[in-house]
């Protein structure tokens, strides 16, 4: 059985903009994130306090944080690789925060500059932080489902750190196909071994769509119990350290699919497709969603 209700967290934001090569301007981040409320949106990441040698598009991150208008309701998570940047965050007024590890150690080391065990260490110092500042902390396990330098992850490691951040606090654990090369195939392996270790009602998805499975990956979560799905406005984005991984699945896509199998999502097509626009015209880039780019209309 499905879910009544899907809650889907936008990364567009940081996801999809922390990949594009020429710097966006604080002001079409802040209005794209303003507008990505307004579409109903409940869960929006805002930026990364990550270093700005490391992604130059995010060193905007306090002046984001300070320009968009916070919706009642909505939360504005942003990722935060260690304690400097969670003390960071939390200064510029952050109420929500995002770890984010891997399942496999080259990755780890090539996004965050070190081993799978350390960055749990200073992962563990950023959720006692956050546990003491009363702020929320969701969790990432990045290449699920494989990885760029050392292909084939198997789902034991997941299930091994997306336990490890739920025991340290994390409330849910987004699991990425980081590179898009997952089936509904590995996807349905993966999530078994996870759901032994982590309640199901804790796990999202978080699907790149490089080789065109990520909706029918998502849909096996759902039929799974997991009803927390990530998504990027217009299909935006990638990991800089993921070479060639196209976008996430495009959130437009994910409503319309949801929306046709009679689940909520509290948002607005039409509102949310302006504001795929916008972003595409300030980027001057043709939008990756089927749904923006189809003309025929029911
Ligand atoms: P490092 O170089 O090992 O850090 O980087 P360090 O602790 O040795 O410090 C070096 C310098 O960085 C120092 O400054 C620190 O102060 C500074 P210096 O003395 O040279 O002037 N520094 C910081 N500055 C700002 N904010 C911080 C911070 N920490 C240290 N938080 C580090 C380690 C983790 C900082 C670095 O590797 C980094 O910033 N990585 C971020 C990479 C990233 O953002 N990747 C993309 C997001 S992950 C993703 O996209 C996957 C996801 O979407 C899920 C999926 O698809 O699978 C989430
Ligand atoms: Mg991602």
């Amino acid at each position: 059985t499905l879910p009544e209700r899907v809650k889907i967290v936008e990364v567009g934001p940081r996801d999809g903009l922390q990949n594009e090569k020429t710097v966006v301007p604080s002001e079409v981040k802040i209005h794209l994130i303003d507008m990505l409320s307004e579409a109903g949106l409940s869960v929006i990441e805002a930026t990364s306090f990550v270093s700005p040698k490391w992604v130059p598009q995010m060193a905007d991150q306090v002046e984001v944080m300070m320009g968009i208008h916070r919706r009642p309701g909505v939360s504005y998570p942003v990722l935060t690789p260690n304690l400097k940047g969670f003390l960071a965050a939390v200064k510029a007024g952050a109420a929500e925060v995002a770890i984010f590890g891997a399942a496999s150690e080259l990755f780890s080391k090539k996004n965050i500059n070190c081993s799978v065990d350390e960055s749990l260490q200073r992962f563990e110092e950023v959720t006692k932080a956050a546990k003491e500042a009363g702020v929320p902390v969701r969790g990432y396990v990045s290449c699920v489902l494989g990885c760029p330098y050392e292909g084939k992850v198997s789902p034991d490691k997941v299930a091994q750190v997306a336990k490890r951040l739920y025991s340290m606090g994390c409330y849910e654990i987004s699991l990425g196909d980081t590179i898009g090369v997952g089936t509904p195939g590995g996807m349905t392996e993966m999530l078994q071994a996870v759901s032994r270790e982590v309640p199901v009602n804790a796990l999202a998805v978080h699907c790149h769509d490089t080789y065109g499975q990520a909706l029918a990956n998502i849909l096996i979560a759902l039929q799974m119990g997991i009803s927390v799905v990530d998504s990027s406005v217009a299909g935006l984005g990638g990991c800089p350290y993921a070479q060639g991984a196209s976008g996430n699945v495009a959130t437009e896509d994910v409503v319309y699919m949801l929306h046709g199998l009679g689940i909520q999502t509290g948002v607005d097509l039409p509102k949310l497709m302006d504001a795929g626009a916008f972003i595409c015209r300030s980027l001057n880039k043709k939008t990756s969603s089927k749904v923006a780019q189809a003309t025929c209309k029911l």
